[in-house]
């Protein structure tokens, strides 16, 4: 069975729902828990849509690429997109958004902190900013990241399973 897979994701949001059934697909052959694969879908998602939304997708062919690895205690999810000089402002945040994470214990410390935050900002804020902290605490996840000398930006999120996690465990 293979333990990795890989996705090309072309920039339109109706691929978002297609890789997500795919991976769905790949992740119910290793056998993990409904909870799980339902958990790592959303990573999914967030990731793609994050791609999408602050990605550079000017120059023809320009793709996102999603790349699950399966192993025995954890998962790791890597979803590289393009950038551009415009997305340097984005990366700070990201940066800064990766690290806030980091400085809680518990990551649901975070996403309540986050929640609270959002819940006074005005309605459809495309820069809600729950999509990260939403990941590491449903997902007990560590998220990190890197800018590839090609111009590709590659986040990466290990996911922790526990005992369980696993349909056959
Ligand atoms: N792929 C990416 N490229 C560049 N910047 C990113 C990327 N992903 C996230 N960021 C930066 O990190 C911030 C936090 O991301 P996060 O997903 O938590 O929130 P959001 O995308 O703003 O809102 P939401 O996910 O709730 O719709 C973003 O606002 C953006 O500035
Ligand atoms: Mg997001």
């Amino acid at each position: 069975m293979n333990n990795s897979i890989e996705f090309d994701v072309k920039p339109d949001w109706d691929e978002i729902e297609k890789v997500r059934n795919e991976s769905a697909d790949f992740l119910q052959s290793h056998e993990l828990s409904d909870d799980t694969i339902h958990s790592l879908s959303m990573i999914i998602s967030e990731l793609i849509e994050n791609g999408l939304k602050y990605g550079d997708f000017k120059t023809e062919g320009n793709k996102v690429v999603v790349i699950i690895n399966v192993a025995t205690n954890m998962i790791t999810v890597e979803v590289l997109n393009p950038v551009d000089e415009s997305a340097y402002e984005h990366l700070s945040k990201l940066d800064k958004t990766i690290q806030w994470i980091r400085g809680y214990q518990d990551p649901f410390e975070a996403y309540i902190e986050r929640i609270k935050e959002v819940s006074k900002k005005p309605l459809h804020d495309m820069e809600s900013g729950i999509g990260l902290v939403r990941i590491a605490y449903e997902g007990n996840a560590l998220l990190d990241f890197f800018v590839a000398e090609n111009n590709m930006l590659n986040v990466s999120v290990v996911s922790n399973l526990e005992k369980g996690d696993r349909v056959s465990s």
